[in-house]
């Protein structure tokens, strides 16, 4: 199995590195705009092998897509980060352009490519290359819900002072300030997390969930990467594998909810095929307002890319 990763910036490079480290695929192809940083990391990965043990193949590309060829999975990490006062809308027309100009590359030499994008505004950015890929909707996902639900998961985890291995959740929408958690969802070995955690704590941790790309940016000054990295690589992982997990993934939605032509965040089963089906949940009637909210917010900013376009 081949891995295309574009951008061998923060969230790249780590992608890259837990891909290899894990022995996820075969050959992974680091590509960037930057002369001989790609090259550099991938170097630098391949000589932490032996140390680790793994046998995965890096290989390092300025910008020479010839070298992604017949990719199974590439993932879209090219773009600004967000800087402290930006929102993650302010990125869009600069990250929009760089996403379709990848993604053109991308699908010259991987037709056959399932395309994962990581760069913000994420919902929108998914958007710009299903349009730019013209591929089924099933094959350009986004990433943001692995993210977002481990950080829920990691506060309550903390809250609670238990594993995190042991919290289970789901969250819906888009990848900013109105994203859904969802604590009907949520449980801890089992048991609702509702059961454990007073409606007052739960709902703080719910806020900060929501804020938790800022809190990174606010205290590193870029935004996070060990996290989000990972989650790309845990998708990379379902589909490679055909593991058929179980994610909040951001997709096309065509009437799921009840929502049409939007980018959101819903639970998908994950497998070769990419998204293999939407877990369409029972929601409540003030979950199900959340969600309309959130279309909302990301209906607007795909209306700011499609006026650039
Ligand atoms: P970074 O600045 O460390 O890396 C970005 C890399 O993209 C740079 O090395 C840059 O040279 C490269 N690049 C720019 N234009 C390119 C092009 N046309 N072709 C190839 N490479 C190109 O940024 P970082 O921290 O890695 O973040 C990357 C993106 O991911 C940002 O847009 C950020 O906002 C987003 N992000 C999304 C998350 C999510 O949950 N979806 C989480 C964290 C970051
Ligand atoms: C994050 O959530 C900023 O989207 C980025 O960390």
């Amino acid at each position: 199995m081949k891995v295309t990763v574009v951008g061998a910036g923060n969230v790249g490079a780590t992608c890259a590195d837990v891909l290899a480290y894990k022995d996820i695929v075969n050959e992974v192809v680091l590509l960037d705009i930057k002369d001989g940083v790609a090259e550099g990391k991938s170097l630098d990965i391949f000589q932490k092998a032996p140390i680790d043990l793994y046998d995965t193949r890096l290989i390092g590309s300025t910008n020479d897509y010839s070298k992604t060829a017949n990719s199974d999975v590439v993932v879209i990490t090219s773009g600004l980060p967000r800087k402290p006062g930006m929102t993650r809308d302010d990125l869009i027309a600069t990250n929009a352009g760089i996403v379709k100009t990848v993604t053109e590359n991308v699908v010259k030499y991987s037709p056959n490519a399932i395309i994962i994008v990581v760069s913000n505004p994420l919902d929108v950015m998914t958007y710009q290359a299903h349009l730019t890929s013209k591929m089924p909707r099933n094959r350009v996902i986004g990433m943001a819900g692995i993210l977002d639900t481990a950080r829920y998961r990691a506060f309550i985890a903390e809250e609670l002072n238990v594993s995190p291995k042991d919290i289970q959740a789901v969250l819906l929408g888009g990848h900013g300030d109105t994203m859904v958690p969802l604590p009907r969802y949520t449980t801890v070995g089992g048991i609702p997390v509702t059961e454990l955690i007073d409606a007052d704590k739960l709902q703080g941790i719910l806020e900060r969930t929501k804020r938790g790309g800022g809190e990174c940016v606010k205290l590193m000054g870029t935004s996070a990467w060990y996290a989000p990295g990972s989650a790309a690589a845990q998708m990379v992982e379902a589909i490679v594998k055909d593991q058929k997990r179980v994610f909040p993934v951001c997709m096309q939605l065509k009437g799921e909810f009840g929502i049409n032509d939007c980018y959101l965040g819903v639970p998908v089963v994950l497998g070769k095929n990419g998204v293999e089906r939407i877990l369409e949940i029972k929601l409540n009637d003030a979950e199900l307002q959340l969600l309309k909210d959130s279309e909302k917010a990301v209906k607007v900013v795909m209306g700011v890319l499609d006026n650039i376009k």
